[in-house]
């Protein structure tokens, strides 16, 4: 895990216009409602914000700091990707295909491809072969501007498999400057040995051996459940999150994707600290997340690279959720790893402001990690992760996608990117 140390303080000067995310989580119109400082600068000392605001107000000695020029661009906190299915081994190019051409990911699914095909593959590599082919994405993700990533298990499907995926994890989390955030997820996909016994599995992946060596090695944070039709029902996902928690483990979901099954509901019964995908939520659900205080996180890629209807963002704002966008990086329903096209196809399609947009994928990321208290906000004390843009409005770069206009990465107030 990322560390900061005292030689972290630097001094931003040149911002164009810094977008003061506060502290999430930012609930319905809370989300677009992100103040917006012209001329700013920033003071990062040992790795943290230690001071913010008009450049002009800057306080005396802070310009003795070393420093860095925004050149007129806009500041935002570091991108958080909360929900992704790194690290995993292969691809599943002839799986795109039959579905552009066709046919369902459930119906490929049902014939035995989809995660199946991609737990094979993780099961032959070893955890050296799973972190090399993890490191060039993460480095791209990086150069996105993205300073935290959420990353699963969930495609080795035995206790074995599982814990060298999870092992993985750590071993890349000392390898790349982001900030990863382990997440069990051994009720991903029944795996072939447990062919229609998928209680019996679900004992297997919550035994208590298997999740005591992981909170033990703190080997993950969370504990995530593929709860929809096709996958596990809701009282096997009960078993396997309540397990979870018995263990120290936060409850999240994979809810309402394919099927509305009560998916979302049961994640606001557990308290989970986010449910996510979300394309059939239904009213009962929402109600029992708001309750809950359940971060509803929405994966817009996957709907646009599976051909589906999206989730309905706008209604969630609406009702007062907090809602957060994700890649949901995976082989099968999602080969996308930018983040910056995700917040476009939220934009575009799901209309959602660029305001609201940024809150998402900052401030209501970090509620959907449980870390809203360290990343995902201009605050002071806050960790020091910063993105600056090439442009001085927020508002510019959502209104080019595809355009790189990522300028510099700073994480833990140390530069980690610069474009050239
Ligand atoms: O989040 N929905 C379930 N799991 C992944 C897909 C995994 C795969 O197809 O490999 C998802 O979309
Ligand atoms: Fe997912």
């Amino acid at each position: 895990m990322h560390t900061t140390d005292a030689d972290e303080s630097l001094l931003i000067r040149g911002i164009g216009s810094l977008i003061a995310v506060p502290r999430g989580p930012l609930c319905g119109a809370a989300m677009s409602a992100l103040p917006t400082i012209r001329d700013a600068a920033i003071v990062i000392e040992n790795g943290r914000l230690a001071w913010f605001g008009p450049q002009r107000d800057l306080p005396a000695g802070a310009a003795a700091l070393p420093s860095l020029d925004a050149r007129g661009g806009c500041v935002i906190p570091g991108l958080i990707d909360c929900h992704t299915h790194i690290p995993f081994a292969g691809d599943r190019v002839e799986e795109f295909v039959r579905r552009v051409a066709g046919e369902s990911y459930l119906s490929i699914m049902q014939a035995g491809g989809g995660i199946r095909v991609t737990m094979r593959a993780v099961r032959a590599a070893n955890e050296a072969q799973l972190v090399d082919q993890a490191l060039p994405r993460l480095r791209r993700m990086l150069a996105g501007g993205v300073t935290t990533v959420e990353c699963k298990s969930g495609y080795g499907l035995s206790a074995e498999d599982e814990l060298k995926q999870l092992r993985a994890i750590r071993a890349l989390a000392e390898r790349v400057p982001q900030r990863l955030v382990p997440t069990y997820m051994g009720a991903h996909a029944v795996p072939p040995e447990f062919e229609g016994r998928a209680d019996a599995f679900v004992e297997h992946i919550a035994a208590d051996d298997l999740l005591n060596t992981i909170a033990r090695e703190r080997l993950a944070r969370f504990c995530d459940v593929f709860c929809d039709r096709g996958a596990f029902d809701v009282a096997q996902a009960r078993r396997v999150l309540e397990r979870g928690l018995h263990h120290g483990l936060i409850p999240k979901l994979h809810a309402d994707e394919l099927a509305q099954i009560g998916a979302s509901a049961l994640a606001g019964e557990l308290r989970a600290a986010s449910a996510d995908h979300l394309e059939h939520l239904d009213e009962a659900g929402m109600e029992a997340m708001r309750r809950g205080g359940v971060t509803a996180v929405v994966l817009p890629g996957t709907s646009f690279f599976l051909g589906i209807p999206h989730a309905d963002a706008r209604k969630m704002i609406r009702s007062g959720l907090a809602v957060a966008l994700a890649t949901d990086c995976n082989p099968g329903s999602c080969m996308i790893e930018s983040l910056a096209f995700i917040l476009h196809i939220a934009c575009c399609q799901l209309r959602m402001l660029p305001s609201e947009a940024l809150a998402a994928c900052t401030a209501n990321a970090a509620a959907a990690l449980r870390m809203q208290d360290e990343i995902g906000a201009i605050e002071r004390g806050m960790a020091a992760d910063l993105v600056a843009l090439d442009c001085g409005r927020l508002e510019e770069w959502f209104y080019t996608p595809g355009r790189e206009r990522v300028r510099v990465v700073v994480c833990g107030g140390r530069v980690v990117h610069q474009a050239e």
